[in-house]
C-alpha cells in the first residue's frame, strides 16, 4: 500500500520526493503558522492578485536578472522566526537589487525587537509588515542569529561590537501589489505558502499536493520567480529550510489557488 502510495505521488505529478530525517520534518512541521484560507476575510482584504499584468515573460528567475544579489535560503532552526527571516530576506536582496547597501540583514533584529509581533513564534504578514515599517532594516553583523534553539535576547541598546544601531528605514511597505509585476520591477517579494504534507518531502520539480491531501499549516517563503510546465504556471519560491532542503533550499510550486493563501508584501527602499 505504502509502496503504491508513492508510486501514484511521484508519477501523477512531474516533481521528485526523498525522505528528509524524522527530526528535520518535525521542526518544519512544529514551525507552521495556521492554514490560510484563500477565502477568509482576511486574505480577501489584500489586493494582492496572483495574475500577470505587464510582465509577461514566459519565464523570470531574479536568479539570473541579478546574479550575485539573490541571497541564500537560511534556516531559522529551532525558532518559529520564518517571518523575520522571509522579511529579512526580501530586504536583503531588494537592498542589493537597488544599489542602497550590500549586507546580509538581521533577522534577529525583528524576532527580538519587533514591535508588532515578536518572539520564536509565527507572525501574520499584516505584523511582519508592521514591523519592517516601524523598525527597518540592520546588518546581520551588528546583530548576529542566536535564536535557533528558541532563546530570543532582548532588543539591544548596541550592535555586538558596541558601536550605534542605525537603521535602514524602508520608504514603503505595501501589501497591495500584483505578484509578476512587482519581483519583476523590484526583486522578491514576501508570500504566504500553504503547506501539504508531502511538501516534507519535496526535493526537485513542479511541486503540488495530491488532491486528496489537506494543508498542515502555512510558511513565509519569498517568490523569486516563475515558470511554465505543460499546460501549468508555477512560481520559485526560497523557503526558509535552508540550502539543503529541495532545489538548494528552493522550491518550484505550481500556481494552483488552496497552494497560495493570497497575501504578502513587498517593501521599497529609498535609493
Ligand atoms: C561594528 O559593527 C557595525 C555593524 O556591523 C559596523 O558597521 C562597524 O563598522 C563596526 N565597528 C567597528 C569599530 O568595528
Amino acid at each position: 500500500m505504502f509502496i503504491y502510495l508513492c508510486a501514484t505521488l511521484v508519477s501523477a505529478s512531474s516533481w521528485t520526493a526523498r525522505t528528509y530525517p524524522k527530526e528535520q520534518v518535525d521542526i518544519w512541521t512544529q514551525r507552521l503558522g495556521p492554514v490560510s484560507d484563500v477565502n477568509s476575510e482576511f486574505a480577501s482584504l489584500d489586493s494582492v492578485t496572483m495574475d500577470d499584468t505587464e510582465s509577461n515573460d514566459v519565464d523570470f528567475d531574479a536568479r539570473t536578472r541579478w546574479p550575485g544579489f539573490i541571497s541564500d535560503s537560511r534556516d531559522p532552526g529551532m525558532c518559529c522566526g520564518l517571518y523575520a527571516f522571509a522579511a529579512a530576506s526580501m530586504a536583503t536582496d531588494r537592498l542589493a537589487i537597488h544599489g542602497v547597501a550590500t549586507m546580509v540583514v538581521s533577522p534577529q533584529h525583528m524576532i527580538s525587537c519587533g514591535t508588532t509581533c515578536r518572539g520564536c513564534k509565527s507572525c501574520s504578514v499584516y505584523e511582519t509588515a508592521d514591523n519592517l515599517k516601524s523598525i527597518g532594516v540592520i546588518s546581520e553583523s551588528c546583530f548576529p542569529y542566536v535564536s535557533e534553539r528558541g532563546r530570543v535576547p532582548q532588543c539591544p541598546a548596541n550592535c555586538q561590537n558596541g558601536s550605534q544601531i542605525s537603521p535602514i528605514k524602508p520608504k514603503y511597505v505595501y501589501r497591495e501589489f500584483t505578484v509578476k509585476d512587482d519581483v519583476y520591477a523590484n526583486g522578491p517579494v514576501v508570500f504566504i505558502m500553504n503547506i501539504f504534507p508531502s511538501f516534507n518531502r519535496y526535493s526537485s520539480g513542479i511541486y503540488y499536493p495530491a488532491s486528496t491531501e489537506r494543508p498542515m499549516g502555512s510558511e513565509p517563503v519569498v517568490i523569486v520567480g516563475w515558470g511554465t510546465d505543460g499546460d501549468s504556471e508555477y512560481y520559485i519560491v526560497k523557503c526558509f529550510r535552508g540550502v539543503l532542503f529541495g532545489e538548494r533550499g528552493y522550491a518550484r510550486v505550481r500556481k494552483e489557488s488552496k497552494l497560495w493563501a493570497g497575501s504578502g508584501f513587498g517593501v521599497e527602499f529609498e535609493q
